[in-house]
């Protein structure tokens, strides 16, 4: 080969290995973050040691073993630090202090060494568009128009008829001050001002201490609102009419990825950590700035499959649709192909939804059925899993009976917008039940003993009435336990090459009764197949000729699906 000749291949290698998935994510490349699922942890609801009412750092540290027993190799934290709790943790009044009813560092140190024996990473939450209002920063901010710290969040004259994400105006005023403070979430949560370096600096502080503790990355909460756009620092300009949400006003403005790419700088650059973002809003063309090789974070959640019930963002619950299959599909396909260059985060729970047994099946289909076709999916398409506590025993949406029942400060704002917009009682009750936060929060239920053996003391949230034949325990003694299934559906995924790295293809993209796809790598394939509806229904073709049962929700086989019916075959 001469020198020409050795230029020439070198460039074709290195064009390919940005552009081929097969080199950057193949089987002998996968990075940690890839070959497991991740367990999502809400502590205040999973395990209280101390009788307060509320769960702990030591009660994840209890639970690891069972959490091994899923083949996770990660646990997202949601936020344990100090704060006032007005949204249960995301308000943080100190950055890198644990707050008490949570633990103390001793107990996190623990937690970190405990899982890692078991070879599990622990992920921190990093909320960093805006801190609580109880934050020292923002005691001495609000304090004056010129202390240090007076532009480390954003205050304005004037206010605009912005809502913010709780409801209500985006805006509060400040007596102290005699200025408006902004908050994209509640009032109590105002947004830092990232144009000052001095509050990044801060952040990325906040951010490395977590990792010389231990932390094996990071999700980073509500990412695509800390660039408030151009046009709004030079005055404060009034949405448009009917859009007045501030959601559409700043979420993923333009400059936002120069401040992205500092933080990656700054925090992860060279270091062997998973970060996943959230980021509602950024759109599948933008991915490749956001995601992977070139992008910032190794992968983020997006919105566009949980979010199917709400149109343009306006995530009003009473403004909800009816879900049809071939959209909620078409969501979950568009996103597998604009990550196939990068990853992926699967996940149809979170401590933000509802419990997805009552999002994407009718409400007559069988519970428990429907929560083993959620899950054939969530470990089949191609991405990381992630499972949020509860999930993998079936849970259903709790119904409290009155607002009043309701700790989640998003549940009361859509109540009352509800109410204002002419809605009854009983008719914005539908929807909180329907949509409530506090479905995915209630106290995990380990055993049948009082309060489900989530805690000894009153628990901070009602357990779920159904803890006496949902819990843990009954689960792990019944062999066809939605449990159980998700132990098997996760010891196959995390052993197939062709469901971890395999290409995605869906089949019959317009069928509204049947979610088909198949994984291919290789000479390998596999095929998965849910029925979304509570009867028989034909396959559209013989599909799986040829092909093998390795898996299903129900122990024999037809050809055709039964009610709620979830199959995976291979060749
Ligand atoms: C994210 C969190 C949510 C929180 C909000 C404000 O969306 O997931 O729980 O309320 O940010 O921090």
């Amino acid at each position: 080969m001469n020198r020409r000749e050795f230029i020439k291949g070198a460039i074709v290698l290195t064009v390919a290995a940005y552009v081929s998935p097969t080199i950057v994510f193949g089987a002998e490349n996968l990075r940690w973050w890839q070959k497991k699922p991740v367990y999502q942890i809400y502590p205040k609801s999973f395990l209280d040691t101390t009788g307060s009412g509320t769960g702990d750092l030591r009660g994840v540290t209890r639970k690891l073993d069972y959490i091994k027993s899923l083949g996770v190799g990660a646990i997202w934290l949601t936020p344990f630090y100090e704060s006032p709790m007005i949204d249960n943790g995301y308000d943080i009044a100190n950055y890198t202090a644990i707050d008490p009813r949570f633990g103390t560092m001793a107990d996190f140190e623990e937690l970190v060494a405990e899982a890692k024996a078991r070879d599990i990473k622990i992920i921190v939450d990093l909320v960093f568009n805006h801190s609580s209002d109880k934050h020292p920063w923002f005691i001495e901010s609000k304090s004056s128009r010129d202390n240090p710290k007076a532009d480390w969040y954003i205050w304005r004259d004037e206010k605009t008829n912005w809502r913010g994400i709780f409801g209500g105006s985006a805006w509060q005023w400040c007596e102290e001050r005699g200025q408006y403070y902004l908050h994209t979430f509640a009032t109590a949560q105002p947004d830092l001002n990232w144009e000052n370096p001095a509050v990044r600096q801060a952040l990325y502080d906040a951010a490395n201490f977590w990792l010389d503790k231990g932390a094996g990355g990071f999700r980073i909460d509500a990412i695509v609102y800390i660039k408030k756009p151009a046009k709004f620092l030079d005055g404060t300009p009034d949405a448009p009419d009917g859009t007045c949400a501030v959601h559409n006003m700043i979420a993923n403005t333009d400059g936002i990825l120069d401040f992205l790419r500092e933080f990656k700088r700054e925090v992860f650059d060279g270091k062997d950590i998973f970060t996943v973002a959230e980021a509602n809003s950024v759109k599948p063309e933008e991915l490749p700035a956001w995601v992977g090789s070139r992008g910032i974070f190794n992968t983020l959640f997006e919105f566009s499959h949980v979010n199917i019930m709400f149109k343009n963002g306006d995530e009003v619950w009473h403004h909800s649709h009816p879900i049809r299959l071939s959209e909620f599909k078409k969501t979950l396909s568009d996103s597998q192909a604009a990550t196939r260059d990068s990853w992926y985060p699967i996940y149809f729970e979170n401590h933000d939804r509802a419990r997805s047994v009552n999002i994407y099946f009718p409400s007559s289909a069988d519970k428990k059925l429907a929560a083993k076709a959620l899950a054939t999916i969530l470990f089949t398409l191609r991405g990381t899993p992630f499972i949020y506590q509860g999930e993998e025993l079936g849970y259903e949406n709790a119904a409290f009976k009155s607002i009043d029942d309701y700790d989640d400060i998003s549940s009361r704002g859509q109540y009352n917008l509800a109410r204002a917009d002419g809605l009854s009682d009983k008719e914005a009750m539908r929807f909180v039940q329907k949509f409530s936060r506090d479905n995915a929060r209630t106290p995990m239920q380990w055993d049948s003993s009082k309060n489900a053996g989530f805690t000894s003391g009153k628990p901070w949230l009602p357990v779920h009435d159904d803890f006496k034949t949902c819990n843990v325990s009954i689960e792990e003694r019944d062999g066809d336990s939605v449990l159980n299934f998700y132990r098997r559906l996760s010891a196959l995924r995390n052993s197939s090459d062709v469901l971890i790295s395999g290409d995605y293809a869906e089949l019959y993209p317009n069928n509204e009764e049947l979610y088909i796809y198949t994984r291919t790598l290789g000479g390998k394939k596999i095929i998965v197949a849910v029925n979304f509806t509570t009867h028989d229904v034909k396959l559209p073709a013989k599909i799986f000729d040829g092909m093998k049962k390795i898996l299903g929700n129900y122990a024999d086989e037809k050809n055709y699906l039964r009610a709620t019916e979830a199959v995976i075959y291979g060749n």
